[in-house]
């Protein structure tokens, strides 16, 4: 991993921690959305990418309380369908309540941890925009693409550790990590489990090395 800002203790752990993600997200539901606003460009750089088309069907991968929902909806139409698959149930009630305050028809739910979650409706695209805690499991990531079809796209967004000589903006990094994700590990390529299943992926950067979005498709 690349080094964290100087003079930062990391905390070692051995990947993502359930119940410590649980918790997390538990305390921040309320004020998420907020909190996010500030990145909303890069989840429109990363739907750019991921290009949904009419009819089909989108699994929206640790989908929050679903501000990726209405983007994702409206691009498959009402003869489409987004699958969003969350294991929080605060962050998953906000994301409820946003779909049938809309009456989305087209929006499936489905409150479980993405390691063991199941849904009928195999994905023609996949987001995973800011999960990191999702990428760095592989059972998580196996168990989510055993959910697309073949060729299906798949694009992972969000933040990583920037060049070491970005030390500022690596500390902007790790306090934001704190407060988001269970492990740092991973940090400088968080899409690199994606990349064993899928194979190369095209990789692009921007905030000075901080902010990834990787793109791929399922063999
Ligand atoms: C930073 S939020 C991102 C939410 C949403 N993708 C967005 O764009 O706003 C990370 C989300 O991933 C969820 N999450 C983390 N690990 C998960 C797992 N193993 N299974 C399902 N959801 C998970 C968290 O509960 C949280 O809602």
């Amino acid at each position: 991993m690349t080094a964290p800002p100087a003079g930062r203790a990391v905390p070692r752990r051995p990947g993502p921690d359930r119940d410590a993600a649980l918790a997390q997200y538990q305390r921040r539901a309320r004020v998420y959305d907020l909190e996010l606003a500030a990145f909303e460009a890069i989840r429109r750089a990363a739907l750019r990418r991921l290009a949904p088309r009419r009819g089909e069907t989108v699994i929206d991968v640790g989908c929050g309380t679903g501000l990726s929902l209405p983007l994702l909806r409206e691009a498959v139409g009402a003869r489409g369908r987004v699958v969003g698959v969350e294991q929080s149930p605060e962050m998953l009630a906000l994301a409820r309540r946003r779909a049938e305050a809309h009456r989305w028809r087209n929006v499936e739910l489905v409150g479980a941890p993405v390691e063991t979650a199941d849904w009928p409706w195999p994905g023609d695209a996949a987001l995973f925009h800011f999960t990191h805690d999702v990428l760095q499991r592989a059972d998580a990531v196996a168990n989510a693409l055993a959910h697309l079809k073949r060729g299906a796209r798949v694009v992972a967004s969000g933040l990583r550790w920037a060049p070491r000589w970005a030390v500022a903006v690596n500390a902007a990094v790790y306090v934001a990590a704190r407060r988001s994700v269970t492990t740092l590990d991973g940090l400088d390529r968080p899409w690199a489990l994606l990349e064993q299943r899928l194979g190369p992926m095209r990789v692009t950067t921007s905030w000075l090395g901080a902010v990834y979005i990787a793109e791929g498709s399922v063999p």
